[in-house]
């Protein structure tokens, strides 16, 4: 077999979004390929009772997630098993289809092991969605179903776009996380206000039973983002995922992307771990153990994974780390995570979950 770095050698000689078209070609293909995608599976998805945990009423055989945004329309979630992953978030979808941010809106920074995106939620649109999820659901891994507004909706009629979308991805997913943390589609962030997410899952609640968490920004006090986070579970919210990408753009020395003499976008990747990690224990230490947290920024290897877990992470997710690492990143994780549990003294990932706390 090839090896990874050969690949993405390869792979990037291409423009960011030319390579992720590739690897979405490849990746819809892997599955009926079905030799090649049964060892793939064998030698990459650890399922091991040490790290099989039940949540959100189904199974989950190993915590380590593809964060939301690289299977935008839900067409490589037959592969992700293949690629280690225990679970998958698709979308973020609108309730129409819509094209995005102009171009050049994605940035690789393979020394920083970096991403900067401004997509804007370029996604086919609800309805495609749907029919591509209708045909997969439920799977062998857990499907998460990430849900945001139209960028032409306005702000006021945005609980119509996520009322829709809730309505449309509720019995497909196993479970649904509201985005309003996208720094890409115009005050987006805006919606990251009490009364928002009161009448959010207000609405939410009222329409299905499946778990609805609520996705947050890293870019705002410790404070504010706990206050938020208590409120989306006092309203109903299942969970809480932390984080979206960063706005701190002085995290990375040479910005390539720059529009009217300033950065644009989010940054994800190794550059934002602590970041993402010290919003996500500020508010892990309110939430731990009233709600289901999931921890996702800059996460790449099994130690970093496990200062999640321990800070009371039941899962984690990665995107950008997949990117500089390939299929081996989450098996490497996974094994490692075993090892460092037993070291511990655990039996189970779940006793390891907000460890700090005891
Ligand atoms: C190209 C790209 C697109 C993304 N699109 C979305 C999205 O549509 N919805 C979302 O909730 N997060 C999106 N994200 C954020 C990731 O899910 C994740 O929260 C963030 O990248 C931090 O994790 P990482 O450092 O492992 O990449 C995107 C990230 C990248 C790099």
């Amino acid at each position: 077999m090839i090896s990874y770095d050969t690949v993405k050698k390869l792979m990037f000689n291409f423009e960011p979004e030319t390579a992720h078209s590739i690897a979405e070609y490849g990746l819809k293909i892997l599955p009926h390929c079905r030799m090649i995608n049964n060892y793939m599976v064998e030698k990459n998805f650890v399922n091991h009772d040490m790290l099989t945990q039940k949540l959100f009423n189904t199974t989950f055989h190993n915590p380590i997630g593809l964060g939301a945004g690289f299977d935008k329309n839900a067409t490589m979630i037959k592969a992700m098993p293949a690629m280690g992953f225990g679970y998958t978030e698709i979308g973020t979808m609108t309730p129409k289809p819509q094209a995005g941010n102009a171009k050049p809106r994605l940035f690789r920074y393979p020394e920083e092991e970096a991403i900067q995106n401004a997509m804007g939620f370029n996604n086919h649109g609800a309805y495609e969605v749907i029919g591509n999820l209708k045909k997969v659901y439920p799977y062998t891994i857990p499907i998460g179903a990430s849900i945001g507004k139209n960028k032409l909706t306005p702000e006021n009629c945005a609980l119509e776009d996520y009322e829709t979308l809730v309505r449309g991805f509720k019995d497909i997913a196993d479970y649904l996380v509201v985005n309003i943390s996208s720094p890409n589609t115009p005050n987006l962030r805006d919606l990251q206000n009490e009364e928002f997410i009161k009448a959010m899952f207000t609405m939410a609640k009222s329409i299905t039973n499946k778990p609805v968490l609520l996705k947050i920004a890293p870019d705002m006090e410790n404070e504010t983002a706990i206050e938020l986070c208590k409120t989306a579970v006092q309203y109903g919210a299942d969970g809480i995922v932390a984080t979206n990408t960063t706005q701190d753009y002085s995290l990375l020395n040479n910005i390539q992307g720059i529009k009217d003499g300033k950065p644009f976008g989010g940054l994800s990747g190794a550059i934002m771990s602590d970041k993402s990690f010290d919003i996500f224990e500020a508010i892990a230490k309110e939430l731990y153990g009233k709600t289901t947290l999931i921890s996702v920024g800059g996460i790449s290897d099994a130690k970093d994974a496990y200062r999640r877990i321990k800070a009371g992470a039941s899962l984690v997710q990665i995107l950008s780390g997949f990117i500089f690492k390939g299929p081996a990143m989450c098996k490497d994780i996974n094994n490692e995570l075993i090892e460092l549990l037993k070291a511990d003294g655990y039996e189970n990932i779940k006793d390891a979950i907000g460890a700090n706390y005891r």
